[in-house]
């Protein structure tokens, strides 16, 4: 039995112990900072759930039912976690600490230099919260309050996580869903992955929660005010296995359990051991294009394709011929960027790349191809980004039985294209307003206007620009600090947007019925600031929406979690009718060490007779 005197003495020290002692929800609080950033805390509970490298993680025996605030923590220290086990109850004491590796990155609330009170118990069960049954569902479309319904509107970076610390909203922002779980032992049923791993094996994967944005591949592709917060990346495997570094775009994956956390940018699972694959993505390629040319105006195809950096010796040079021969089945004129010049990336005043363009074409004769000849005027050394030394331009491919330059009289590095009535070119090819600060360290588009030999009359001319605008390098993470993040270069990007819509403009105003076709990699998406004001501008209108491509198919490109459309094609209006186009996946659908190029290339079909 046992005295009233102890009894009293026992509630007396449990209600000290409670009054006293902190959750640990009460520590992560219901914003992204905790209120107890900087603070001593003392005689914490939690169970362990998972250990790692430099620390642990402990669970709160007495959860709330607060959504916002996340019932676990990390306890940084190595030593501290070397005699302790999954399963042990523990009291312990420490500092609240706010940790970041970048100034760009969001913050990581943990206990830093703990000190074990005591040990509970051991063998307690731990069980993962499997993600949207035991959880919230992951919001699908927005990432952040503080992104103003729009993660690319312009300007961006207007406001920081760090400073506004909103309270929580985890059912409408993907940033606020995850950090009200950041320390959970969580697991991600049926997963599949969204893109393919990156160098350390990291690799982004949703579900079997709803998403929104789903493409035929499995993928979530990036859409208008929709940027799939719904995926969550797969980090480093806890028990110091590595993730596979085959995994491609679609593939289904083993159950994942594993630790919320947040590092490098992005919330991420830290596996309790590595990525399984359990099922690849079939067919393992795409079918080649059906767009083939009719040989005449009224079924004239084009294709356009970003060959990463190509040089003469380029080891992939024979694949991307293979690609134009075997996918595209050879247009009639291919759009290329990132041609450089005739010794590749050698920084050297060497700027042709005739030697370049020669080896791909010859290439493409040896695939089974046509015999195409090449335009393209070289830039001012070392003037227009890209690879040092490279040297990369925008160039054509065409086949001269089929096209060929209208009067041709081709600009140089730095003379200005213009358009003439008729209309017709001063140059043929001609860069677009080469000068002009807009394109400091960007490549110049280049304006052309071709014939179809044998063509009679108007119908029988077509013109075309090939663009590829200033790169997104500069960018902060989506799932950083800055709101809306740092789009970078979309102020020289809209420049460049506003200077080659212009030119565009005046060609329409010659001749309403003009045909033109802008094509190549604008780097941009379609509904944001730069491309919305390209189409405002030159009156083109973008393919996919011509042909009513499925905005979960428009994609050209995988980033982060995201399958997404860098590469346009633009049209007038005359060229609108029967107008096709496909988007070839050959490079996003396979895995690291098979893609060729970091972008799928694409093909249109187009009737230019009139
Ligand atoms: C922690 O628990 C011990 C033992 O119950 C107690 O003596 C001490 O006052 C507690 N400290 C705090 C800050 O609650
Ligand atoms: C871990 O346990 C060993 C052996 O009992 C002991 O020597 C060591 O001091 C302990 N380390 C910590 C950090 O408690
Ligand atoms: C291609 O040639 C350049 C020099 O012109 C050289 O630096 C580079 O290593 C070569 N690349 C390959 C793949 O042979
Ligand atoms: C590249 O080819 C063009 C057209 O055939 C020619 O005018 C030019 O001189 C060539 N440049 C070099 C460096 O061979
Ligand atoms: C965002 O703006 C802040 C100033 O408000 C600046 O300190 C920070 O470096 C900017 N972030 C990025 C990624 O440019």
């Amino acid at each position: 039995m046992i005295s009233s005197t102890f009894m009293g003495l026992l509630a007396f020290t449990a209600s000290l112990e409670f009054t006293s002692a902190l959750t640990i929800s009460e520590i992560n609080g219901p914003k992204f900072l905790s209120p107890y950033a900087n603070q001593p805390v003392s005689n914490i509970s939690g169970i362990i759930t998972a250990k790692g490298p430099d620390g642990l993680w402990i669970r709160s025996p007495a959860p709330d039912r607060d959504a916002r605030t996340s019932e676990s923590l990390y306890v940084f220290g190595r030593a501290f976690a070397a005699n302790l086990s999954v399963g042990d109850a523990i009291i312990v004491s420490g500092k609240v600490a706010e940790f970041r590796s970048n100034k760009d990155y969001l913050f990581l609330t943990e206990l830093t230099a703990p000190v074990l009170y005591s040990k509970v118990s051991s063998g307690n069960s731990v069980t993962p919260l499997v993600i949207g049954k035991d959880t919230l569902e992951p919001p699908t479309e927005q990432v952040s309050a503080l992104d103003g319904g729009d993660v690319f509107a312009v300007p961006n970076n207007v406001s920081l996580v760090s400073v506004v610390n909103p309270e929580l909203e985890p059912r409408k922002y993907g940033l606020d869903f995850w950090e009200s779980l950041v320390g959970e032992l969580v697991s991600v049923r049926r997963p599949r992955a969204v893109a393919k791993p990156n160098n350390f094996g990291d690799t982004w994967v949703v579900g079997d929660w709803r998403v929104t944005g789903r493409n035929g591949r499995g993928g979530l592709t990036l859409m208008d005010r929709d940027a799939n917060p719904e995926a969550i990346l797969i980090g480093s495997p806890l028990d110091g296995s590595k993730n596979p570094s085959t995994t491609k775009l679609g593939d289904e994956l083993e159950e994942i359990t594993g630790i919320v956390t947040y590092a490098f940018g992005f919330y991420r699972i830290l596996p309790t051991t590595a990525i399984k694959i359990s099922g690849s993505a079939k067919p393992v390629l795409p079918s080649s294009t059906k767009l083939l040319s009719s040989g005449k105006c009224d079924g004239i195809t084009i294709g356009d394709y970003n060959v990463e950096n190509l040089a003469a010796n380029s080891s992939y040079l024979p694949d991307i011929a293979a690609h134009i021969v075997t996918h595209l089945k050879s247009p009639d004129l291919v759009f290329v960027q990132e041609i450089q010049d005739d010794n590749g990336p050698t920084n050297d005043a060497v700027v042709s790349a005739n030697l370049t363009l020669s080896a791909l074409t010859a290439a493409i004769a040896a695939a089974g191809g046509p015999t195409y000849a090449f335009a393209d005027i070289d830039p001012v050394d070392d003037q227009d980004g890209g690879q040092p030394g490279g040297n990369i331009r925008v160039a054509y491919l065409y086949k001269p039985t089929l096209l060929r330059l209208y009067k041709p009289n081709p600009g140089s590095s730095t003379l200005a294209n213009e358009v003439l009535s008729g209309p017709t070119l001063k140059f043929n090819p001609g860069r677009i307003d080469p000068t002009n600060e807009a394109w400091t360290a960007s490549r110049k588009p280049l304006a052309a206007q071709w014939e179809i030999i044998g063509g009679q009359g108007p119908s029988s001319k077509f013109f075309t620009v090939n663009v590829h605008f200033g790169s997104k390098g500069g960018s902060s993470s989506i799932q950083g600090d800055a709101r809306p993040p740092v789009n970078g270069g979309v102020a020289d990007r809209l420049a460049q947007a506003q200077l080659t819509a212009t030119f565009i403009k005046a060609i329409l105003a010659e001749d309403r019925n003009a045909r033109v076709v802008a094509a190549g990699d604008f780097n941009e998406f379609a509904f944001v600031e730069p491309l919305r004001q390209f189409a405002k501008i030159s009156g083109l209108t973008d393919l996919d929406a011509v042909t009513g491509i499925r905005e979960t198919e428009r994609y050209t490109y995988l980033f982060d979690m995201n399958a997404q459309q860098l590469d346009h094609i633009f049209v007038s209006r005359a060229l609108e009718k029967k107008a096709k186009y496909e988007h070839v996946h050959i490079n996003t659908w396979v895995d690291s060490k098979a893609h060729i190029s970091d972008h799928d290339p694409s093909v249109a079909r187009l009737d230019v007779c009139v």
